[in-house]
């Protein structure tokens, strides 16, 4: 054999070795914990046969603990580029068959690796996590290593899309990484995040408390907004992740894919005609309303099991991508709480810093009251929902189909706001409170010397009250509204809207950065 072949064996040799990660041994333990390997993940989650590996030669220079035994090529982190639908993306795999995926400087210089690049070249970064977070041996340098991850998931925020995988461990400050990221995902059953694990929370507070409790995907769907989607296989999680980027742009300088379909712009619902209860009660399902207009009735829910009094997630209109934000009323009435308004607020920010339009679908009575909203800082949370909306300057198109009340009609993307076209239904209450709320504040001295007559006169007074306020047309007669609309038409409204804003072009002043409320 020639020298030259001799080098080539080796080299093949090489990657065998290195695609075998911590070996055969791990790898089965791996699967058997219903995980797949960081090379499987990625051979699932990219078009077939499109990636490209970086570094899969790198080794840690630790020398602590008889680290010098324990060294395995690519440092237990698979990174590199690839595409999803053609479209150019980069993605590191954390090896939980190298030191538990533990972060070591190396890896660190790896992942940062694709992220610089990823900047470079304007292009998503998908991060598939997987570690048991900082590699102990290394001390400091890991520490020093998930700060630069950090630095750089910041600098990136806004500019490129980050996408998080949470497909194992997840712990310590690790979880920094993806709480700085656009999008988590997270797999039931196998993955966690949390700060401190229930042996230091058993310690420090005395509590006796499961992962799956502290920090499983359950959790963050539901009670933290920490993760925006739980999925029940890593099968499930690659196909989420390949759907959520055809909505996104590449970067903040480019538009989202059009996606060509054949749902008439021009279809009408009757059924929206008849949507709206006749008692203002009772509700009705805004999932309904949003299948209804949106193309071939897909939408992706962001968020969907947390704050579900508000709906938010993508969706297309004459295959244009869309965010969509919208009050359900079969959750809580639709109150915006600060649950709520931190959701909202997230999502609308992603939109406007990547250009995608928001189509805002009003039915919401105000703002949820008493003592456990305003101890927890519904003032400052509510105001990021409205900050969001006034400095968004991509398309915004409001829908108001029923209840628009006091602040929170302010906040939903009201005219003053910059909407650039506000539609309200027939059935629209657009007025500083509720028929009932404002009797009891204009007329309380009348009815409490009304006697016997107290029904009726809370009754003439409520409907004078209605008459005059609980209508569209109030705010259409200032131009608040732009036009009353049939609801079975929403969906033609909406679609020619769109299309007259796709050249809209708004800039903020110049600042450093905002000083939205935290
Ligand atoms: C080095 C680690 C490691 C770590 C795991 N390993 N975590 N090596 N540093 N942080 C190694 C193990 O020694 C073992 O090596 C292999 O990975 C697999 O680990 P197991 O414990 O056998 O796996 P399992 O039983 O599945 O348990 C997984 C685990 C556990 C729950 C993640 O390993 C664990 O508790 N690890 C420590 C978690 C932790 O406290 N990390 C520090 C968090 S603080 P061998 O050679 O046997 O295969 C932090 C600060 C970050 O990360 C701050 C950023 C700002």
């Amino acid at each position: 054999m020639s020298r030259q072949l001799e080098k080539i064996k080796e080299l093949i040799q090489l990657r065998e070795k290195a695609r075998l990660g911590g070996g055969e041994k791990r790898i089965e333990s791996q699967h058997q914990k219903g995980k797949y390997t960081a090379r499987e993940r990625i051979a699932m989650l990219l078009d077939e046969g499109s990636f490209e590996e970086f570094d899969m030669f790198v080794e840690h220079r630790c020398h602590n603990f008889g680290m010098e035994k324990k060294k395995y090529l690519g440092d237990g982190v698979v990174t590199g580029y690839g595409t999803i639908d053609g479209r150019l993306v980069y993605i590191f795999a954390q090896d939980f068959t190298v030191s538990g995926g533990s972060l070591s400087e190396m890896q660190s210089k790896k992942i940062c690796k694709v992220m610089d690049q990823a900047m470079k070249m304007g292009a998503p970064v998908i991060g598939i996590n997987d570690s048991g977070g900082a590699r102990i041996q290394e001390g400091i340098n890991a520490l020093a290593g998930y700060a630069e991850i950090f630095q750089r998931n910041i600098l990136a925020s806004g500019v490129i899309p980050q996408i998080s995988g949470i497909f194992g461990p997840c712990a310590g400050g690790a979880v920094y990484s993806p709480a700085l990221t656009d999008f988590n995902i997270m797999t039931q059953g196998t993955s966690y995040m949390f700060l401190t694990g229930p042996k230091v929370v058993k310690t420090v507070l005395g509590e006796d408390v499961t992962q799956e409790n502290l920090g499983g995907a359950s959790v963050h769907t539901t009670k933290s907004g920490v993760a925006h989607f739980s999925v029940e296989t890593e099968e499930d999680g690659f196909q989420l992740i390949r759907s959520l980027l055809s909505y996104i742009p590449q970067n903040n300088m480019e538009e989202a894919p059009r996606v060509e379909n054949d749902d008439p712009i021009d279809r009408a619902d009757d059924l929206l005609n008849e949507i709206i209860p006749d008692n203002g009660n009772r509700p009705y399902n805004m999932y309904e309303v949003i299948g209804s207009v949106v193309d071939n009735g897909e939408f992706l829910e962001v968020h969907a099991d947390y704050a579900k009094n508000i709906i938010v997630g993508f969706a297309r209109f004459d295959g244009q991508s869309v965010g969509i934000v919208a009050n359900q009323p079969k959750y809580l009435a639709g109150v915006l709480d600060i649950n709520a308004s931190r959701k909202g607020a997230r999502f609308v920010r992603f939109c406007d810093a990547f250009n995608i339009p928001i189509v805002t679908l009003v039915d919401v009575p105000g703002f949820l009251p008493g003592t456990g909203q305003e101890y927890g800082g519904v003032i400052v949370h509510g105001a990021k929902l409205l900050y969001a909306y006034g400095e968004a300057t991509v398309p915004k198109i409001t829908v108001t189909l029923r209840k628009s009340y006091g602040g929170a009609h302010i906040v939903m993307s009201c005219k003053q706001l910059r909407g650039d076209i506000n539609y309200a239904w027939p059935s629209a209450e657009i007025a500083v409170m509720g028929a009932d709320g404002a009797i009891e504040v204009l007329y309380s001295k009348e009815i409490a010397a009304a006697g016997d007559q107290k029904a009726e006169v809370v009754e003439a007074k409520k409907k004078e009250y209605n008459d005059l306020f609980c209508n569209p047309y109030e705010a259409a007669r200032y131009g608040y509204i732009d036009d009353v609309i049939e609801p079975r038409n929403t969906r033609f409204r909406v679609i020619r809207a769109l299309h007259q804003l796709r050249n809209k072009k708004l800039t903020n002043p110049a600042k450093k950065h905002d000083n939205l409320p935290l």
